[in-house]
């Protein structure tokens, strides 16, 4: 369901200590708060406490129920006047349960982040600690103590939209990011919510809401690490997926919540659903009623009803007419009481803080990430960045006007925090003697139909370097916005094509929340630049990259295709029983090459890296025991920079066949130009399992191959084996 929009009062605020890191998810004394008031609640408000309904308009009726003990949590109540008023109803309820506030704080409160795929371009999960940790600390300051987020979906499809949310296509990288995600928003004061559980970034089709098809080792070894990792740091609560799960939805797939993820995995917390997505249950077929829809779902392991107004208005007959066992209820109950009392939400000296928020430390964080979030795909006789010799240097196009963060969270009516376009930087930054003429070339501000397109070639013809900024379409980032084309929108590679017409170098720069397909640009472009969602300082960060203040530092998360005909597509799939050779009788396309257009893990700086002297500590380890590979990293080029060394390992024999490349470990390294450095990686065999069709985890002996470099195609590489104990 889309997300509503929320008229936003901002309350003053009043200087007061700022939110403080939430305690770890396991404290045993809290079971004992949990047990004693437990017994204490009537069934009806036990299935108040599963009661999660978005905010009305009026609030009057739902305050009300508050009051009597038939609402636990509220959803999408972003401002303090409301906060306030239903924390007060709360109190005056016969048990005084306070409630959870929940928004999707993802990557934006009042200031805009850049969005999680470009933190996972960063390849550096600290980085997006710091960016979750400013992001919470501006959403609990008034009030609110729960976010819905990480988005932790690895998914190897862009067309669908949600991808803009997650880390991309690896789920070792995710599994970083998400970790570091929880750690941030937690020690920012909100409490977590790792979604979407689970296998929602493969919907068939890449439609969202579609459905998944994922084998048992498929489901372990790549959707599932986020998931761990996010728990593994103490995410306070998981929300459930819209789809199906080979034909079960998973809000009503006991195997997968209550079986897999509360009981083998060990998960303690909240398990809520996803907008309606219990009521949605009659949609997929699987439940004739709201009642059927209830029950499945508490049986399930679904705690926490989000707007589903299921649990509300059918458990209590259903547990009156022995379908639902009052345990089923009890069992949701004390997850929701162990979240609440481990968040301090009865300890009254933890009153939500109204908080005075230093945006400019907000601010610079903002714009830390931006900047190490660029990726350079192609850089033709080093165009950019920006020469001082380049004197005429003409910017086209509507996405140099943008103030477009694309954060599909925003309460509606508050003013947003001030942003830099990339054209103000881009003049701010011009040396004495170079000319930046802008032409917009555009009649909207998404690129949608031509404006003065004349005035923009004739612009390009008088430049030694045109500058296109591009954009995807306005409307078209996150939940709901599926696509089958992914080329430039609009009018925009219309206008691509002309300005290179006109025979001036062109180097382009793109905002985009997903991979798009470049093939053009990588032909005729002398400079790709992906820039992601850059958000409130982005253009600004943007500008220091071009004219080389700061050097590009961002690699891929996720694949960029050819062709949408590509799509699934990633950097590890399996061998298949004729590897690729271009030969028609080898895995491949007819009208296509087998390739990506850009792959993982690929980005380039403004200067040169070399690798040599890859060594391993030993040729063989056995199943307990882990080597070291180290690889002398130098920067061979005229500037300083940073390279993001990856670690891939392959299995070149087992029972089953192995993806062509795993990664298994990253390291962010800055060089002064000619400076060395040895970068060590520790692999343990353990490390190298994969799961078999049980969902076990084995550690297989045979040889294995390990690469190191600077993408998922790094050639550098050398043997090693695993050895029977
Ligand atoms: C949406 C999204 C989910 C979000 C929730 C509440 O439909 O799927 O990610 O957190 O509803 O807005």
């Amino acid at each position: 369901m889309p997300f509503l929009l929320l008229a936003l009062l901002f309350a003053v605020f009043s200087p007061s200590p700022p939110a403080q890191a939430l305690p770890a998810l396991e404290k045993a004394s809290v079971e004992a708060s949990v047990d004693a008031l437990l017994a204490r609640m009537t069934l009806t408000e036990k299935i108040g406490q599963l009661n999660f309904p978005s905010l009305a308009f009026p609030p009057d009726e739902q305050l009300e129920q508050v009051r009597k003990g038939r609402i636990g949590a509220m959803l999408n109540v972003a401002n303090r006047k409301h906060i306030d008023a239903f924390s007060e109803a709360a109190r005056s309820s016969r048990l005084g349960i306070p409630l959870l506030f929940g928004i999707d704080a993802v990557y934006s409160f009042r200031t805009t982040f850049p969005p999680p795929i470009a933190w996972a371009a960063t390849w550096r999960p600290k980085l997006a600690e710091a960016a979750t940790e400013a992001i919470a600390r501006e959403t609990s300051a008034i009030g609110v103590n729960l976010t819905f987020a990480p988005m932790i979906d690895v998914s190897r499809d862009p067309r669908w939209g949600r991808v803009i949310e997650g880390a991309g296509e690896d789920a070792f990288l995710g599994a970083a990011f998400a970790a570091a995600r929880v750690r941030g928003y937690r020690k920012g004061g909100l409490a977590t919510a790792a979604k979407h559980f689970v296998g929602y970034g493969a919907p068939e089709g890449g439609r969202d809401y579609n459905g998944a098809q994922i084998s048992v080792s498929e489901l372990h070894d790549r959707y599932l690490p986020p998931f761990k990792a996010a728990i593994d740091a103490g995410t306070d609560t998981v929300m459930a997926s819209f789809n199906t799960v080979n034909g079960v939805p998973v809000t009503a797939n006991r195997p997968l919540i209550n079986d897999l993820l509360k009981n083998a995995i060990g998960f303690r917390g909240i398990v809520m659903s996803d907008f309606a997505a219990i009521s949605e249950l009659i949609n997929h077929g699987v439940a004739a009623d709201l009642a059927e829809a209830a029950r499945k779902a508490i049986l399930a392991g679904i705690d926490l009803d989000m707007e589903g107004k299921a649990y509300d208005k059918n458990l209590e007959a259903e547990v009156a007419a022995g379908r639902v066992p009052v345990s089923a209820v009890d069992e949701a109950v004390r997850r929701i009481l162990r979240v609440k009392f481990n968040l301090g939400l009865f300890d009254k000296s933890r009153e939500p803080a109204l908080a005075e928020i230093d945006e400019a430390s907000v601010r610079k964080t903002a714009r830390e990430v931006a900047r190490e979030s660029f990726v350079l795909l192609k850089n033709d006789a080093a165009a950019l960045p920006i020469g001082t010799d380049t004197r005429a240097i003409a910017l086209i196009g509507s996405a140099a006007l943008s103030v477009n963060d694309h954060s599909w969270y925003g309460p509606a009516g508050y003013q947003k925090p001030e942003t830099e376009t990339l054209l103000a930087a881009l003049r701010k930054r011009m040396k004495p003697g170079q000319q930046l003429r802008y032409a917009k070339g555009f009649a909207d501000d998404c690129g949608r139909a031509f404006g003065d397109k004349d005035d923009a070639l004739a612009a390009a013809r008088r430049a030694d370097l045109v500058i296109l900024a591009v954009s995807e379409d306005c409307d078209v980032s996150g939940e709901g916005a599926s696509r089958t084309d992914l080329g430039l929108s609009g009018a925009q590679q219309e206008m691509l094509e002309a300005l290179v017409e006109t025979g001036r170098p062109v180097a382009l720069v793109v905002e985009t929340g997903r991979p798009l397909t470049l093939g053009y640009a990588e032909k005729n472009a002398v400079a790709i630049l992906i820039a992601w969602h850059p958000g409130t300082e982005g253009r600004t960060a943007l500008a220091e990259v071009l004219t080389g203040e700061i050097a590009p530092s961002g690699k891929l998360p996720m694949t960029f295709p050819r062709s949408v005909g590509q799509i699934p597509i990633a950097y590890n799939p399996l061998p298949t029983s004729r590897p690729s050779t271009g030969n028609r009788y080898t895995t491949g396309y007819l009208d296509e090459d087998v390739t990506p257009l850009y792959p993982f893990g690929h980005g380039l700086s403004y200067t040169s890296f070399s690798y040599s002297n890859l060594a391993v500590s030993s040729p063989r380890m056995t199943p307990d025991a882990s080597i070291e590979a180290s690889v002398t990293l130098e920067n061979t080029g005229t500037r300083a920079g940073s390279e993001v060394v990856q670690l891939y390992t392959r299995q070149l024999v087992a029972s089953h066949s192995r993806p062509m490349r795993e990664l298994k470990g990253f390291e962010k390294v800055s060089l002064a130009a000619g400076e060395k450095k040895t970068v060590r990686f520790r692999l343990a065999a353990s490390d190298l399992a994969f799961h078999d069709d049980h969902g076990r985890a084995v550690v297989e002996p045979g040889p294995f191959k390990l690469f190191v470099g600077g993408s998922s195609t790094a050639d550098l590489s050398a043997p090693f084996e695993i050895t029977a104990k």
